[in-house]
């Protein structure tokens, strides 16, 4: 049978911090509350397009793997927030790296856009109709933010991440996966004002606000990761204590706790870098995946599980066996370009912005 080995993984995390502080500089928050409700530190802000971010993540990803991108024939890319709809943003990824021979696909599936592509990916690799694929997560989140809105502005963060797949005679890569939507509850997080449901003629429309239910999220993201996660492990017959590490979607520190009591797995287990990213929605996975490799928290042939939620609301978990290889078989100079701004200078315009607008509601 074939597999899809994981071969390459890479990660772009924008240099502007935006930490708990500054938040407190034009808001209602304190680090203590942000620290001890979710385990954020800092986050990061992207000051160029969601698509540079894509293709930087994407070349440590290719040079990982050794892979030049004429051989990709396939590029998925989880994100909802895509430099633009048309032409899509995977294109823009193909064009850029010049992947001539690879389909490009936009996977909007918000915080489980990474997962979503990795089950896609593996089984089109699986049945062969898809050789090479490089898998993309990422979010521009920042931009989509509504500054005004303490209870959702500290969670998120700006970052991409990537693996590229390509087919093996031996068991490893995503071994099992496990998706899922409850769409009853898809608007217990809903960004307003996106999409062409929303009328034109609205005044607010430049305008962004979100619907979020914050502690039904909570308690729906550790339930069906937990009960995704006992199934991959039932269809693999892998054990509990055969897991090497848990890679989850990372957007609450209390939630990874939650969810490792559920499952019942040693915290000690779980990759946490929540605190320095915050919630990167489809970039948390491979960010973190590419962290964990980098720090020596992956073996050869180690099992990791993996779990994500998000808007829809979408859920999953995957069992991946790693590959041989711990270490990239070459490097990539890729960067992004020069920032010459903090954190908040780049948001400044948009929060002076919904600031304004929030006021004059009142
Ligand atoms: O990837 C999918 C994305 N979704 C999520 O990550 C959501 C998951 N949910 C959560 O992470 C948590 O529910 C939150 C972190 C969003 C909220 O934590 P909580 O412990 O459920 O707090 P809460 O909503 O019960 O709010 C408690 C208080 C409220 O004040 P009152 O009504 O008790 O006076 C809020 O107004 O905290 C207040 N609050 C804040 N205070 C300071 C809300 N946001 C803030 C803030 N700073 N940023």
């Amino acid at each position: 049978m074939r597999h899809a080995l994981i071969s390459g993984w890479g990660k772009c995390v924008p240099p502007a911090i935006l930490s708990n502080d500054d938040l407190a500089t034009f808001m209602d928050t304190s680090d203590e509350w942000i620290a001890s409700r979710t385990g954020i530190k800092e986050r990061r802000i992207c000051h160029c397009n969601f698509s540079d971010m894509a293709v930087v993540a994407a070349r440590h990803a290719l040079a990982a793997a050794d892979m030049d991108p004429m051989e990709l024939d396939l590029i998925l890319l989880g994100s909802l927030t895509n430099d633009s709809l048309c032409p899509n943003t995977a294109s823009l990824v193909a064009d850029e790296l010049g992947a001539r021979n690879a389909a490009a696909i936009d996977i909007n599936s918000a915080c489980t856009g990474f997962l979503y592509g990795l089950h896609i990916g593996t089984n089109l690799i699986r049945t062969g109709a898809h050789n090479k694929v490089l898998v993309i997560g990422g979010e521009f989140i920042s931009h989509y933010m509504n500054w005004a809105q303490r209870d959702v502005a500290v969670l998120f963060g700006d970052a991409c991440g990537a693996a590229v797949l390509e087919p093996s005679e031996e068991r490893t890569g995503l071994l099992a996966a496990k998706i899922g939507c409850e769409a009853d509850a898809k608007y217990a997080i809903q960004i307003t004002n996106l999409g062409s449901a929303y009328s034109r003629l609205d005044d607010d429309f430049r305008y962004i606000d979100w619907n979020f239910e914050g502690q039904e999220v909570f308690k729906r993201a550790v339930k069906s990761m937990a009960q995704a996660c006992a199934d991959v492990l039932e269809e693999t017959g892998v054990s509990l204590d055969e897991v090497n590490l848990v890679v989850p979607h990372q957007a609450n520190k209390r939630i990874l706790d939650s969810l490792a009591k559920r499952v019942g797995i040693p915290a000690e287990k779980v990759f946490v870098n929540v605190h320095k990213y915050g919630n990167t929605s489809a970039g948390t996975i491979p960010v973190a995946l590419t962290e964990a490799v980098e720090e020596g928290r992956v073996k050869s042939g180690d099992y990791i599980l993996t779990a994500s939620f998000g808007a829809g609301l979408t859920w999953g978990a995957g069992l991946i066996k790693w590959g041989d290889r711990v270490t990239p078989l070459k490097e990539s100079d890729a960067e992004l370009p020069p920032c010459n701004k903090t954190a908040l200078e780049i948001l400044e315009p948009q929060i002076k912005r919904y600031l304004a607008r929030a006021e004059s509601k009142v």
